[in-house]
């Protein structure tokens, strides 16, 4: 008897697991193209703008897509749920300007927002599979020669220069 019930309230939870999944954001739902080419940083930032409003979720970004992006939040208990790619765009205006960070310790006060950005923010899974791709060697190739756009005014040591 006591078995009985205890298997009835197991299917049940897997009955109403199934019932209410975790709120879900394709990246694609929002607009993104995944081409590569097109730029999805509104796409991408909508989504995760949804499931911030929401306090998290999962991010979906199909594999078989390369979603080309500038920089983004990633906030709590989002789960970056990354199949396909995410390429960093080399669109210098698709980065924020944002305050630094105290533990950055250069002098400057304003920065490029980072890539994949994370602040103050608990419980974030980034999971998939897929690649995020910061197309690093354009960017390196910018912070060495910062006195030269696009980088300039807020490469690396922009203001810092002592
Ligand atoms: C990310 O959040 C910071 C605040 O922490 C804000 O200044 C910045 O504009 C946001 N960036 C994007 C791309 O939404
Ligand atoms: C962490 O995030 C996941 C995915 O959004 C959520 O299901 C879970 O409840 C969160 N955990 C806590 C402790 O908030
Ligand atoms: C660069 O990004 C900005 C802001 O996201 C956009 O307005 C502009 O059209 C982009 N430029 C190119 C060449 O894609
Ligand atoms: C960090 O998040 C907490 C809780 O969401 C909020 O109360 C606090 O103001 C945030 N701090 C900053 C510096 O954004
Ligand atoms: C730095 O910029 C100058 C002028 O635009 C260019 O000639 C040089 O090749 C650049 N150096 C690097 C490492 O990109």
């Amino acid at each position: 008897m006591l078995m009985l019930d205890f298997k009835f309230f197991v299917l049940y939870f897997i009955f109403i697991f199934h019932l209410i999944p975790a709120q879900e954001y394709n990246v694609r739902s929002y607009g993104a193209k995944g081409d590569g080419v097109t730029s999805d940083t509104i796409a991408v930032r909508s989504a995760l703008a949804a499931a911030s409003n929401t306090n998290g979720g999962r991010v979906i970004f199909d594999s078989g897509y390369i979603f080309l992006t500038g920089c983004f939040n990633v906030t709590s208990n989002v789960i970056l749920d990354v199949r396909g790619t995410i390429l960093g765009s080399i669109n210098v205006s698709d980065y924020e300007v944002i305050s630094i960070l105290p533990w950055y310790g250069y002098h400057t006060d304003l920065v490029k927002q980072p890539f994949v950005y994370m602040y103050n923010a608990t419980n974030v899974t980034i999971t998939g599979g897929g690649t995020i791709d910061g197309n690093g060697p354009y960017w390196y190739r910018c912070m060495i020669n910062d006195t030269n756009p696009p980088c300039y005014p807020y490469g690396r040591y922009a203001t810092d220069k002592e």
